[in-house]
């Protein structure tokens, strides 16, 4: 077997600030996912848009069971409404990102944020709140379907899985900068403090549409729509290095078979692509069913479910948030040497652990009708320190994988086709998930964690047998892993064999 072939190139400080411009589209999806769920526990917010939830919620008509005190589907459809949209925008997105390159998605989608932002900051009726929330889901469907691509074709393939994280880093941050003005929010202007909370969702987004225009498009997009010139300067620029022919070589080569692709959609169910299309659709059906999203959109929910006060909610959320950047970082850090399986393994099993450990304490201390009396001091303690170490363990593994990952296994014929088909698979299991948590709290009670529990042992066992090792090799090289693998290079190989058994039969 061939190996890899090295290309020169070093870390240019032109492809480090393209890398964050762009990973700071994740920042805004980050603040517009984050923010939804502090909002909807502000009771002057309740109380303007939900009413029946605020009189549920503040016991002036108390349900008979705590666990269902929030379970209310309009409510959960103001957080969940975004990734309809984004599961239509992103794919959409694939042709736009395919004719007008990565650069021009990203600027649709920086301009849908920024009007999002603005009318759900100034709303004053459910229909702005879910009009607003709609815009935002398709920038969001843009810039998850371009950034990361954008992102793994600029960096040279030594340092693409940390540039690329760089993507999930900002979405971490953004959802932390969004707990911690809930938190601040949530106590000024006479209860209005929510509005500055959705609504500054449009500077970072303003900035984003600014940074977009001054972008150059990758080299790989740039060839792809004919400007082979321009492409090979851009590509010396991004390297710092006149050395760039092997790799501009085989961007031509990846162009000229993805021109010869005129149905990308059609090409992706090819069997050949079947190891990466099971990819493109189980990493991000599972990420979210981690479970992680339960925390991110309702953890001052979850917090009051279980006991704490309203500011202690907020509090405890900012404080878990915290846990996510720093996390993203390690991972940043050390994903280009310990490689993307250890990650997912080594991520996968802490969860697990700390799934069993809350399932017990909520279930010792509330049992099944959720009324404990008073809370034990240490309840607290276990259940958000529990929770900072699974939170953890997600945002090392599974939070920056599920975008790495697919955004490099692809052939550049397929690229934003099956980037797409990740994005909508993301966005469709999350809005699963933003909808159905209180109802599914509701019913399973603690049992809800070991719900999630039960898929993170199925993806583990499923990213041990499947998943090759893809760190370290440059993306028009990646065919090589999946027949180097045990299962999938049988899998092709069988594959070849039926493809030559067809054609020598025909002679
Ligand atoms: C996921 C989000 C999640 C975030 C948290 C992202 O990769 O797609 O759904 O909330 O990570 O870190």
């Amino acid at each position: 077997m061939e190996t890899p072939i090295k290309y020169p190139g070093n870390l240019t400080l032109r492809v480090v600030l393209t890398c964050i411009m762009a990973a700071s589209g994740g920042l805004i999806f980050g603040y517009d996912h984050g923010v939804s769920g502090g909002v909807t526990s502000m009771d002057s917010f309740l109380k303007q848009f939900f009413p029946s939830v605020y009189e549920k919620e503040s016991n002036m008509k108390p349900s008979s069971n705590k666990y269902c005190k929030f379970n209310s589907q309009i409510l959960t459809l103001f957080t969940s409404s975004l990734y309809l949209s984004a599961l239509v925008a992103g794919l959409g997105a694939s042709s736009i990102t395919r004719m007008l390159g990565r650069r021009a998605t990203m600027i649709i989608g920086g301009i849908c944020f920024v009007g999002g932002a603005l009318l759900n900051g100034f709303a004053v009726s459910i229909w702005m709140l879910i009009v607003g929330r709609l815009l935002l889901g398709f920038g969001i469907g843009c810039a998850n379907q371009s950034v990361p691509i954008y992102v793994s074709e600029m960096a040279p393939y030594k340092y693409r899985g940390a540039l690329n994280m760089c993507f999930q880093l900002s979405i971490t941050i953004g959802i932390f900068v969004a707990n911690l003005f809930n938190y601040y929010f949530s106590k000024i202007l006479n209860g209005q403090g929510w509005r500055l909370s959705l609504g500054l969702g449009a500077v970072p987004a303003f900035f984003f549409v600014i940074g977009s225009f001054c972008l150059p498009d990758s080299p790989s997009s740039l060839v792809e729509r004919g400007h082979h010139e321009e492409a090979k300067r851009e590509l010396v620029k991004i390297r710092g290095t006149t050395e760039v022919d092997a790799e501009f070589r085989d961007i031509l080569a990846a162009s000229e078979a993805s021109q010869n692709v005129k149905h990308p959609w059609r090409t992706l169910m090819d069997r050949k692509y079947r190891p990466q299309l099971v990819f493109a659709i189980c990493i991000p059906f599972f990420q979210q069913f981690t479970g992680l999203n339960v925390i991110t959109f309702y953890a001052p929910i979850l917090f009051r479910t279980i006991g704490f006060g309203s500011r202690a909610s907020l509090m405890s959320a900012v404080i878990i948030g915290s846990f996510k950047p720093v996390s993203t970082l390690v991972s940043i850090l050390v994903v280009d040497k310990f490689g993307r399986r250890t990650l997912f393994l080594e991520g996968g099993a802490q969860m697990l652990i700390c799934q069993i450990i809350m399932t017990v304490a909520i279930a010792v201390t509330f049992g099944t009708n959720g009324n404990p009396g008073t809370l034990p001091k240490w309840y607290a303690i276990v259940v958000v320190g529990v929770i900072c170490v699974y939170v953890s363990g997600f945002a090392w593994s599974w939070g920056p994988l599920a975008w790495l990952v697919p955004s490099e296994i692809f052939p550049l014929e397929i690229r934003p086709a099956a980037q797409s088909i990740t994005v909508g698979v993301n966005m469709i299991s999350t809005f699963f998930i933003a909808q159905f948590f209180t109802s599914m709290l509701c019913h399973m009670k603690f049992g809800l964690f070991i719900f999630f529990g039960c898929f993170v042992v199925i993806m583990t066992t499923f990213i041990y047998k499947l998943l090759p090792e893809t760190k370290g090799i440059p993306l028009e090289e990646m065919s090589m892993v999946w027949q180097k693998h045990p299962i999938w290079g049988k899998f092709l190989e069988s594959d070849i064999t039926t493809q030559n058994d067809k054609i020598n039969g025909k002679c």
